[in-house]
């Protein structure tokens, strides 16, 4: 049965669809948080087996849970593939089944990988309500995110601390499967490192701790701001160090950076480059920057991810910017790093590795 209406000959009407399609985008994020808030992934986890709507409603912590609604959302779900629905078991009541699959399983609670802290950090109203001041950021110049809040997001990390952790734990996740796949695909740029590493804008201190863990040769730093090292855990092996990049950056052999400069102007990240030439040794040292490499034009499922990555970073950031090989070149050479190499990992980040001579 042909259920697009004869509409894939309608260039007009592929259009209005397509804008259709984009005007109810937001619903992919939200139903995907209702998804966490609801532990549904959790719940089928839990029974080890595909399991039935009600069983699903069981496993919600309330009383008056609607069913219907329910089974609607994960209608739309496994529309979108985030669940599979199983054909009903034989010996069964009849009942549709439901089972976790790749998708899915980036949603359970408690594995060493999850995305589900990313989810509730991007959908939460900080995050969102921006987005409706996104046309006045373009008339009038300051990011989205300030002109919702009053405050850039480290500022406003510093006076509400609710935020401040739901920032750092979506940092956290990500850094822990980004860092799987950095570790696989950089072994030997880390067994040819020596000395002291410093993580700079390093966060709770998760990357710095798994780089230490896996190359013991390695002593680590773990450097950010004061209000995130105050809440940062002991690492072995790792120092954690309170202070701003744009002052001064601990000395050390070889700096680590992910996902820093992307949230800075031009201006701003040759400043932060220089403090990072600074620190290292002129012959021997380097920087690691791990950031999004943008390809326009191609069209694939991680350059979907690269491109409104830029957006995110203008709504929130304002300055920040996810850049081209070209621009990474350009910041590179006007902060002191003079020769650099890209290291293309199955991720929508590279490595780009940075050397003063
Ligand atoms: C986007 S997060 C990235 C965190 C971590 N590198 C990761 O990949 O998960 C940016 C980090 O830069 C830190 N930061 C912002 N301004 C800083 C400054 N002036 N000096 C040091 N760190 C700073 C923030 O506190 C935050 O932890």
């Amino acid at each position: 049965m042909n259920t697009q209406g004869g509409i894939e000959d309608n260039a007009a009407l592929l259009g209005n669809a397509q804008i259709a399609r984009y005007l109810f985008g937001s619903f992919d994020a939200m139903a995907i948080r209702c998804c966490v808030e609801l532990g549904i992934a959790d719940i089928i986890s839990n029974y080890n087996r595909p399991t039935t709507l009600s069983e699903i409603a069981t496993g919600i912590n309330s009383p008056s849970v609607n069913v219907d609604g329910l089974g609607r959302l994960m209608r739309f779900l496994v529309h979108r593939k985030v669940f599979d629905e199983l054909p009903q078991p034989e010996d069964g009541d009849g009942e549709t089944v439901y089972s976790l699959n790749h998708y899915s399983n980036w949603l359970l609670s408690h594995t060493n990988v999850t995305m589900a802290p990313m989810v509730m950090f991007f959908t939460d109203p900080f995050m969102i309500s921006p987005l409706r001041n996104l046309s006045r950021s373009i008339k009038e110049g300051d990011s989205a995110f300030k002109m919702t809040h009053g405050d850039d997001i480290f500022d406003f990390s510093l006076i509400n601390s609710e935020f401040n952790k739901m920032f750092n734990n979506a940092m956290a996740c990500t850094t822990k499967f980004t860092m799987d796949v950095i570790m696989s695909n950089y072994k030997n740029g880390f067994l040819g490192m020596k000395g002291t590493v410093v993580d700079v804008g390093g966060g709770t201190g998760g990357a710095i701790s798994a780089i230490v863990k896996t190359y013991p040769h390695l002593k680590g730093i773990n450097f950010d701001l004061p209000q995130v090292i105050s809440n940062a855990p002991t690492h072995d092996d790792v120092t954690n160090v309170a202070g701003d990049m744009f002052q001064a950056i601990p000395p050390a052999e070889t700096i680590f950076m992910k996902w820093i400069l992307h949230n800075w102007s031009n201006d701003d990240c040759v400043k932060i480059l220089q403090n990072c030439r600074k620190a290292i040794p002129m012959d021997t040292g380097k920087v690691i920057i791990v950031e999004i490499v943008q390809h326009p034009g191609q069209h694939d499922l991680l350059n979907d991810v690269r491109v409104p990555f830029d957006l995110t970073m203008f709504a929130y950031f304002s300055r920040g910017r996810e850049r081209t090989e070209g621009e990474w070149k350009k910041l590179l050479e006007e902060g002191g790093f003079h020769r650099y190499k890209i290291i293309y990992i199955p991720e929508i980040v590279s490595i780009i590795e940075a050397f003063p001579i």
